[in-house]
């Protein structure tokens, strides 16, 4: 499958950032296990802490690619423009979140992107983008 990962704003700082939440390893070290164990697909990666770059990606890539995963970190809680942009592309995509965001402080429990999603994975850590892989390729 040709899949993109798409990381908003923040987590560009995994490794370092509240690892206590976050976890202490790196975006490219655990995107270099994902490429091992899944060496049959194409993963593609992209992060921005910038909602317009995100959406552009959106656009550019939701026409051609097989699955879409997307961390869209705190847009999750605020973009009806991401939400709108993943509306418009013909691509699948699951909403990931490291954390289990229910678990969290209120305003992180809505989300504008699940609506618009194939589905939701969210708290098994980095763990929840492997486990939206697993899941494009049982479903699509
Ligand atoms: C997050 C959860 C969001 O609430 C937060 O703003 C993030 C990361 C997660 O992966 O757990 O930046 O999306």
């Amino acid at each position: 499958m040709n899949l993109l990962i798409i990381n908003g704003p923040n987590l560009n700082l995994l490794g370092k950032r509240e690892p206590s939440i976050y976890g202490s390893e790196t975006f490219d070290d655990y995107l270099s296990k994902l490429s091992v164990e899944f060496a049959d697909d194409s993963i593609d990666y992209f992060q921005s802490n910038s909602e317009g770059d995100i959406i552009n990606k959106i656009h550019s890539e939701g026409f051609s690619v097989d699955g879409l995963i997307i961390n869209a970190g705190a847009y999750t809680h605020t973009s009806v423009a991401i939400a709108d942009a993943i509306s418009a592309i013909q691509s699948p995509v699951i909403e990931v979140h490291i954390s289990n965001v229910h678990k969290r402080e209120a305003y992180r429990h809505k989300s504008f992107l699940s609506a618009v999603c194939l589905g939701v994975i969210a708290g098994f850590g980095l763990d929840s983008y492997r486990l939206a892989i697993e899941a494009f390729k049982k479903t699509v």
